[in-house]
């Protein structure tokens, strides 16, 4: 797993009961899963087609230091499979996780095309 982003938990990005807002984890998740793979694909042109379930493990709480982790998992043709957690990073706790996100990437005609790292 590479650990590349620290976020701290600010006002905005709480919910009604004063803990993470379950849409903001998400948004980043999406956000360090996409980065990770245009970096790993050398292109900006990709998307995510597919996001398991995502799991709430533990709260985090304002001021809360987040760091976000993602790991390659699977490599196809056109896509790549990744996991990715946002752990807090003074109690080591998950705070959320998700075992798959699929990005494929993307043609100039925004359909599937062949990635570098693609074997056939
Ligand atoms: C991404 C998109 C172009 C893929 O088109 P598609 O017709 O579904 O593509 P394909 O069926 O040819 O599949 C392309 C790859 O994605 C994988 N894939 C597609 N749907 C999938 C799903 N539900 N679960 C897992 N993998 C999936 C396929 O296995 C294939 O991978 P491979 O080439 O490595 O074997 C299209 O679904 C799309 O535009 N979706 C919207 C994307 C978007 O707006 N995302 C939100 C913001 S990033």
């Amino acid at each position: 797993m590479e650990y590349s982003t620290q976020r701290m938990v600010m006002y905005p990005h709480l919910n009604a009961a004063g803990i993470l807002f379950g849409g903001q984890a998400f948004s980043w998740v999406d956000e360090d899963a996409i980065i990770f793979a245009a970096n790993l694909l050398e292109t900006n042109k990709i998307a995510t087609v597919k996001m398991s379930a995502l799991e709430f493990k533990s709260a985090a709480n304002i001021g809360d230091i987040l760091i976000s982790g993602v790991e390659l998992i699977r490599v196809g043709t056109t896509s790549i499979t990744v996991k990715c957690e946002l752990r807090n990073k003074t109690t080591n706790k998950i705070i959320v996780q998700v075992d798959e996100v699929v990005i494929v990437a993307l043609d100039y005609n925004k359909k599937p095309t062949k990635h570098k790292l693609a074997k056939n």
